[in-house]
């Protein structure tokens, strides 16, 4: 392993706990940086307290193994950690999928089902992209918070359960809260102890740790041997990630499996954060039907503001949808109607 400090008890929290048991890879690197270390002493400090945590950051600097380093070292340690994407589910489903419905509570709930807080009893439940959470929601998950005991859909009976909860969002929760969006009550509830994750940018001594790291580890899952030279690990520490590990993450993927991915990451790197996915397509000879025309065009426009969107909010599907005004599920829809990728995913 290339954390740099392995020997002595003094191993870094993240790689002691996490061992692999919450995670498909162990994750050696949570403390790369002053800013990371911060953090992950709060994380020792807060662990074995019942207080709610909120963690903030882009998306992609690592809030989800935060949450999960959190768990690995609380005395919740040994029960579930279940994470629930609050910007994935349909807002219709999403209180019966958090709290559990009755038999016979709505149409089609044919039995009872236990909702995520249930099966997160003595353990955490991470509440992902808590900002999409319906306002009727965020009044109930309030008062769950108050006392632990909510009732299912459709049933009157109090359930009690003890569960850690850790929420996380990357979007700039105060903007909600002005708008209406976001309760401010939630809020305070859910920020006893508040942790932002900076961008990869604003903590750049990670950058060869983590990509060392990677190397190693694709290199072992694709059996190459690939090597860095010193000036794409300049390049890479150079480059401002907007993606954050997530992007560095597939780079180093594309690195070892493409011969070409050198190359590429260098392109990307030229090109910078303001970076366009490719020239515009040449318009084509008109040989088709107007009709034709109207529908392909429709369709290339469509294309065109979706990457446009998504590309600006950084591939924040949530934030995605609201400015292009379509539900969540559309988007997802559209997304992969046009084959779409992140830039820094693509040909993965
Ligand atoms: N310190 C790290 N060491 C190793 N891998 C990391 C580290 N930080 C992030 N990653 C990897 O980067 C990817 C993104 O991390 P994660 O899912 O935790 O980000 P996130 O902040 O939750 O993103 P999002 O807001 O999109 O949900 C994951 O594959 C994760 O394993
Ligand atoms: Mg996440």
């Amino acid at each position: 392993m290339s954390t740099g400090q392995v020997d002595s008890a003094d191993k870094p929290l993240a790689e002691k706990d996490l061992g692999g048991r919450h995670l498909t890879h162990p994750v050696p690197l949570l403390d790369g940086s002053p800013q990371m270390r911060a953090i992950m002493r709060i994380v020792e400090n807060v662990a074995d307290t019942d207080a709610t945590v909120l963690i903030r950051g882009e998306s992609g600097v690592g809030k989800d193994l935060v949450a999960r380093a959190i768990h690995a070292a609380s005395g919740h340690r040994d029960g579930p950690f279940v994470k629930v994407n609050c910007a994935a589910i349909p807002s219709g489903l999403l209180e019966s999928e958090l709290f559990g419905h009755e038999k016979g509570a709505f149409t089609g709930a044919y039995r009872r089902k236990l909702g995520q807080f249930e099966c997160a009893n003595n353990g955490t439940i991470y509440l992902d992209e808590i900002a999409e959470l319906p306002l009727a929601l965020q009044a109930k998950l309030l008062h769950v918070l108050q006392d632990f005991l909510f009732s299912r859909v459709g049933g009157d009976g109090l359930i009690d359960v003890n569960t850690r909860v850790i929420a996380a969002t990357n979007r700039n929760v105060e903007h909600a809260m002005i708008r209406g969006e976001f309760r401010e009550d939630l809020y305070y509830r859910l920020n006893v102890v508040e942790l932002h994750v900076p961008p990869l940018r604003e903590r750049k001594e990670e950058i060869p740790l983590l990509a060392s790291w990677f190397l190693s580890r694709f290199n072992e899952q694709y059996g190459r041997t690939k090597q860095l030279a010193p000036e794409t690990m300049t390049r890479l520490t150079e480059y401002s990630w907007p993606g954050n590990v997530r992007e560095l993450e597939n780079v180093i993927r594309r690195l070892v499996v493409l011969t070409e991915g050198e190359q590429e990451f260098r392109a990307l790197a030229a090109r910078g954060q303001n970076g366009h996915a490719g020239p515009p397509q040449p318009a084509s000879v008109v040989t088709e039907s107007l009709r034709e025309i109207a529908r392909r065009s429709a369709r290339e426009a469509e294309r065109h503001a979706l990457v446009a969107v998504l590309e600006r909010v950084r591939w924040n599907r949530a934030e995605a949808s609201r400015v292009l005004k379509v539900s969540y599920k559309t988007l997802l829809n559209k997304i992969s109607e046009h084959e779409l990728t992140p830039s820094w995913r693509r040909q993965f």
